[in-house]
């Protein structure tokens, strides 16, 4: 299988690079110029595409014949960085491609998600605060959000919830809203994260999907999981 993995070089993309490598994939990654020396340790077993995300003629040239794309999808700026990334992506990649993208749990697809008082809050306040200081516009990745949801590609949109480092624990379990018991922990380790999305290429019954992660040794996974 040949992936490409848009936002390549940071904490999520490179994670992402290893689990891909480690399966046999063919690794395109795409990463901003400047962060081209992040992915040292890979340049000898993967492609690298380097330019804006958000940039068309880029995404083009990596997509181009992959059979998967992984996008980290990320706000910021106040130029529509993450709905260029988005758009490009289900614009350039081939129609029978699995289309993987992260973001956060405050995306909601169908309106269902039961929000803490504390996620609201943290929303309500971060975002115009991001906004204003022109660091982030989390809007942007609403609207990238609702162009994937309303496409009729084969995506995935895994939101993940709050992070962690560590050692892998295996993959995350999922569920359709936050507020499922399931995923009361709040926490899931970055690698993992990682793991769900490229183990999500293969995984059909995702195809269309928005599930919630949490880690699957925390409090809320083990006491609500299947036997
Ligand atoms: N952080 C959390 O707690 C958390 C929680 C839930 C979900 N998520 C989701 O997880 C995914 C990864 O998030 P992460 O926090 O772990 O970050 P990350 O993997 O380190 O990725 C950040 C990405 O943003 C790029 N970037 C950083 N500053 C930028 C700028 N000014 N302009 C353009 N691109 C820039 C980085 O590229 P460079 O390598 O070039 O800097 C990198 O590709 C995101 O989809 C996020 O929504 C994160």
């Amino acid at each position: 299988m040949k992936v490409c993995i848009i936002g390549a070089s940071g904490k999520l993309g490179r994670y992402m690079i290893q689990h891909a490598l480690v399966r046999g994939y063919q690794v395109v990654g795409v990463c901003r110029p400047k962060s081209v020396s992040k992915l040292d340790a890979f340049r000898d077993r993967m492609t690298i595409v380097p330019g804006a995300t958000n940039d068309r003629d880029v995404i083009q040239r990596a997509v181009a014949g992959c059979d998967g794309v992984l996008t980290v999808l990320v706000p910021w700026g106040l130029q529509q960085y993450a709905t260029g990334t988005a758009q490009a992506v289900l614009d350039f990649a081939r129609k029978d491609a699995r289309l993987v993208f992260s973001c956060g749990w405050h995306i909601s697809r169908d309106g269902k998600d039961n929000y803490s008082w504390l996620l609201r809050m943290q929303e309500r306040v971060l975002g115009p605060v991001l906004r204003a200081l022109r660091v982030a516009d989390l809007d942007d990745q609403w609207e990238a959000s609702r162009r994937i949801f309303a496409s009729t590609t084969r995506w995935t949109v895994v939101r993940g919830s709050d992070l962690e480092e560590g050692a892998s624990q295996g993959l995350p379990v999922w569920s359709r809203h936050v507020g499922d018991p399931i995923l009361a922990s709040n926490r899931t380790r970055r690698v993992d994260f990682a793991l769900f999305m490229v183990a999500a290429l293969e995984n059909d019954a995702l195809v269309h999907e928005a599930p919630a992660i949490v880690g699957c040794k925390t409090p809320s996974a083990l006491a609500h999981q299947m036997p």
